[in-house]
This record gives structure tokens, sequence and C-alpha cells, in this order.
């Protein structure tokens, strides 16, 4: 479209990526070989890079997707595999023209096949501190617990993260919540996330991805985040998006993740204009490009084409995810 050079050149945050949902089949292939791992041999879609990439173009819905996700990460086993899946990442995002990068991660999916949450960390962490010096990226890391597994898992991954001093020191900027979503109420997660507020730990939750808006009233009222990811079925429910927008609570919107999942049919029914009309604050976000096959200015430029948003609304929507990034005021600044 005319405005792709300055979608391109505008100044980007990222809020939305599963750094393991950027783990490409090549990647996937290459570690699993290194590492002696089998990936599924009764599953034809593992024949080849080319053939999995292939299946990645039909999802059905999340828990499809989810499926490969957590089958692809089994590849990943030392820090450097960690390293070198967040190092591609972040060039790519670079090359986006992202400025800062807050970035998911799933401890409790390694740590359940014998992988030591610290070695995850190490991993993850050194590529982020090189992004921040060849790159000129701010990065924060954030932990996702699992919604697919007992909260009892939840609440070992959130200790093992306090006990390491991950969040004093820095190393992580908050807690987040993902997986499947149908029949996995918020509310189950609430003595995790009290924890978390207690302890002064910045809190979201992916929420009405797939689930009806009440997640994200519960997500708001019973876990006290501070964001939504996703949100999309927010539109479905006027009188919350109002208190959303009233609020400033920011969702971080994946578009071509969502039309990908079959949460919508095309993408003239993500609800840009409407989110836009109501006030209500968004980032536009890659979630698991990889699988998706968009990285974020993918995802800005399919925005585009579709809702044919003004130079001022776009301007609009980048200083909103500066406000609602997690970094300090000193790096607003630079990033305005
Ligand atoms: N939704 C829920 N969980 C996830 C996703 C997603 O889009 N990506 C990786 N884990
Ligand atoms: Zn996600």
């Amino acid at each position: 479209s005319a405005l792709h050079p300055f979608l391109a050149a505008l100044p980007k945050c990222e809020h939305h990526v599963h750094l393991e949902g950027t783990l490409s089949p090549n990647l996937e292939f290459t570690l699993a070989q290194k590492n002696n791992i089998s990936l599924p041999g009764n599953d034809a879609a593992f024949t080849s890079p080319s053939s999995l990439l292939e299946r990645y173009s039909h999802f059905t819905s999340l828990d499809d997707f989810l499926h490969y996700y957590f089958v692809g990460m089994s590849a990943l086993i030392t820090s450097s595999d960690f390293e070198e899946l967040a190092w591609e990442y972040f060039k790519h995002a670079a090359e986006d023209g992202v400025l800062h990068a807050e970035v998911f991660f799933d401890p409790e999916a390694h740590t359940s096949r014998g992988v030591p949450y610290q070695t995850v960390v190490a991993g993850f962490k050194a590529a982020c501190q090189r992004a921040e010096r060849e790159l000129g990226i701010s990065t924060e890391l954030i932990i996702c617990v699992l919604r697919h597994l007992p909260v009892e898992s939840a609440m070992e991954a959130y200790e093992t993260a306090v006990t390491a001093g991950h969040f004093a020191d820095g190393t992580l900027a908050g807690l987040g919540i993902s997986s499947t979503e149908l029949n996995k109420p918020p509310a189950n997660w609430k003595a995790v996330f009290a924890k978390a507020e207690k302890q002064g730990i910045r809190r979201t939750a992916h929420a009405a991805e797939e689930g009806p808006p009440q997640y994200i009233a519960d997500a708001l009222d019973i876990l006290h985040v501070q964001r939504i990811d996703h949100g999309r079925r927010l539109v479905e429910d006027p009188v919350l998006m109002k208190r959303v927008a009233d609020e400033g609570i920011m969702l971080t919107l994946c578009p071509i993740s969502n039309v990908c999942l079959k949460g919508m049919s095309s993408m003239k029914d993500m609800p840009i204009r409407k989110f836009l009309d109501a006030g209500v604050h968004f980032s536009i976000n890659s979630d698991d490009p990889a699988y998706f096959g968009g990285y974020i200015l993918d995802n800005y430029c399919a925005v585009q084409e579709t809702f044919q948003l003004s130079v001022d609304e776009w301007n609009l929507l980048a200083g909103n995810a500066i406000e609602g990034s997690w970094c300090n005021d000193e790096r607003k600044r630079e990033l305005r």
C-alpha cells in the first residue's frame, strides 16, 4: 500500500509475541536433529520443514495450533538453542522497525520436559542483552503460565522465578497467562496473580481470543491485570468496551493470528475501527509469527490494507503503544 514505507519507518513496540512461537520449521528440524529429539512420526506434517509449513496454513482453532506449538518447542534443549531462537526474532523485529519488544515465554513448557528454568532464562536473557547492545532495541521478558496445566504448576513456575530473583533484578518484567482458553476461566489463577500483585509485579492475561468477553472482566476484576492480550471479543460487550476505554487498559491485538486460528473469517471482521471509535487503546502484534506467516510489520500492513487508517491514526496508535509499554519513563520519552 501507499503507506508501506511510512509503516515500516513508524517506531514500533511489540507487546505480544511468544518466543517459542518464533520457531520456524527449519530451525525446529535443525535443532531436533542436533539434540536427537524425534518429532512425531505418526503425523505426515513432520515429514519435512516445508510439509510442516504447509500444515500451518490451515489451522482450525487455537487448540489445533497449540498442538504444533508445544511439539515444536520440544526441539529446544540448551541455553544456546533458546538464545539463537530469540536472537533471530530480535533481528527480524529490528528490521521491521521495532524499538521496544516485550516478549513472552512459557517456563512450564520446558521444565515439564526436564529443561531447567535457568537454562531457558539464561539463553533468552543473553539474546535480550545482545539485542539491546547490537540492535539498540529495548527488551522485556514476561513469563506466561499455562492454562492447560493445573494451577499448582503455575504457582510453582511463578515461585521459581521469584526465588531466582528475576522479578527483583529486572530480568522479568511481569506475569502473563496463555494457552487454551475455553472453559479455563481466569478466576482459577487468582492465587498466583494475587501474590504477584502483592509483590508489585505487573500482570497481563490472554482473554477473549476464543473465550467470552466475560473473561476480560474477570481478568480485570479478579486477576487485577493491567493489560489484556488479544481481547478481540471485547467488541461484543459495549458496556465493558467503554470501561476498558475509560480505564485506559491496553489490548495487545494480533490480527493475523486471529484470522489464522479462525477466530474470524477475514481481516474485515477484526474490530479495529470499532476500537478506534470507542477510544480503546491497543497495540498491533505478531503473537506466533513463525506459525502464522506474519511478523509485526506484516500485521501493520494487513490492518492498513483492510482499514485504510490515516497517518494521524497510525501516529495515535504508535503513541498508545508506547504509553502502554512496561518500560521506564525515560525510555518512553526516547521512544516518543
Ligand atoms: N493464545 C493462547 N496461547 C498462546 C498463543 C495464543 O495466541 N500463542 C502461544 N500461546
Ligand atoms: Zn498470545
